[in-house]
């Protein structure tokens, strides 16, 4: 098996403070289709083709490794990501079934198609990964190298596209490696993606399809499924988003989730009528006290932050102050979730 590493000395950090690790660079094949499902399962990062973009996968049932994807492109913000799965029965065992995803995946699945539908009480996908959504994004990729590693690894991969955040889209695995090596654990090269657009990104929660994103799958085919199947072609149009009235881009979503209580950042203390999220050495309220992480790690924080707003919200929590996070690594995307979700509403 031909194999690229590309070395760094441990404990090196590149210049944006990441702590590198070693990449790996493998042709498909079945042994590198088992390197990639093991090295998911102990929670790293992949990325694989896809027939529309390379992706960057992680296990989307792990928070913590779904955490890692958005370290490893250094995204400022946590946009929901979508879940890819082998097949459209797996995907309506995570995302309910309407009669308008059922037409839209016989169509087009396997395929550049992602379905946004409500989460199934019993969806194991992290919260994380869509960003604190009720709804998940799911897509059955057709590129065979993609459907060989979901069916090795069993459980949905969430991947955006394998690029540093801001950067163009990679449709080729030296993309990924120019844009990711020393920040991830592995590429498996399946040579040019055949679109190199990302897939058309359909919400079918609603009484009309919206789309979400365009992609490679069009209005008008759309719209001849959705007339044969006796169903609306009217097609709903996408909320606006948060700060002003321009229409939404993808991960900008105004439906973000928000919790109920009223949230104040930067706390070093609580308030007699608050509750206190701790990080690192400030304690959080309780017995056992509340942190986003006891160590101060801004990973472990990623990945609980969501989990946390939700399990503070059942509680019915009227205030709830949060610790200081450092804004450098993922604290950033932290502080901007925090930001909006702190906003007035
Ligand atoms: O072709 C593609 O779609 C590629 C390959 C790797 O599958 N993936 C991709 O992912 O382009 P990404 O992260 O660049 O785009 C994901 C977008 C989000 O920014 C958001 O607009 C939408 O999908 N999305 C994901 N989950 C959502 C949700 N629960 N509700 C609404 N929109 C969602
Ligand atoms: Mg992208």
């Amino acid at each position: 098996m031909m194999n690229f590493i590309r070395r760094c000395p441990l404990g090196a950090k590149d210049r944006l403070g990441y702590d590198m690790r070693m990449t790996e660079l493998l042709p498909l094949s079945d042994l590198s289709i088992a390197r990639a499902s093991a090295i998911l399962r102990t929670g790293g990062l992949v990325a694989f083709p896809t027939e529309t973009v390379y992706g960057l996968g992680a296990n989307a049932n792990n928070a913590a490794a779904v955490a890692g994807i958005f370290g490893a492109k250094n995204r400022p913000e946590f946009n929901p990501l979508i879940s890819h799965v082998a097949t459209p029965d797996a995907a309506f065992a995570l995302g309910q079934k309407t009669p308008m995803a059922a037409a839209l995946a016989d169509a087009f699945w396997p395929g550049p198609m992602t379905l946004v539908l409500t989460r199934e009480p019993d969806c194991p996908i992290a919260m994380l990964t869509s960003a604190g959504l009720e709804k998940i994004a799911l897509r059955v990729p057709a590129h065979p190298e993609a459907q060989r590693l979901l069916a090795a690894f069993g459980e949905p991969i969430a991947a955006p596209s394998a690029n540093m955040s801001g950067k163009i889209s990679p449709s080729r695995a030296a993309h990924v490696m120019q844009s990711l090596a020393g920040r991830i654990d592995l590429v498996l090269d399946g040579g040019a993606c055949e679109n190199g657009v990302e897939s058309t990104i359909i919400d079918c929660t609603g009484a009309q399809a919206i789309i979400l994103r365009p992609g490679g799958v069009t209005r008008d085919k759309i719209a001849r499924v959705l007339i044969n199947a006796n169903l609306d072609p009217e097609m709903g149009k996408p909320s606006i988003s948060e700060n002003d009235n321009a229409p939404v881009s993808p991960g900008q979503l105004a439906s973000h989730y928000a919790p109920n209580a009223a949230l104040r950042l930067n706390a070093l203390s609580a308030a007699t009528d608050e509750t206190l999220v701790g990080f690192g050495k400030i304690a959080g309220s309780g017995e056992q006290p509340i942190s986003l992480s006891r160590t101060g790690n801004l990973n472990e924080a990623a990945a609980n932050l969501f989990d946390l707003l939700h399990q503070l919200d059942a509680l019915k929590l009227p205030k709830i102050a949060i610790a200081p996070i450092p804004d450098t690594g993922l604290g950033e995307a932290i502080n901007d979730r925090l930001r909006r979700a702190a906003a007035p509403r």
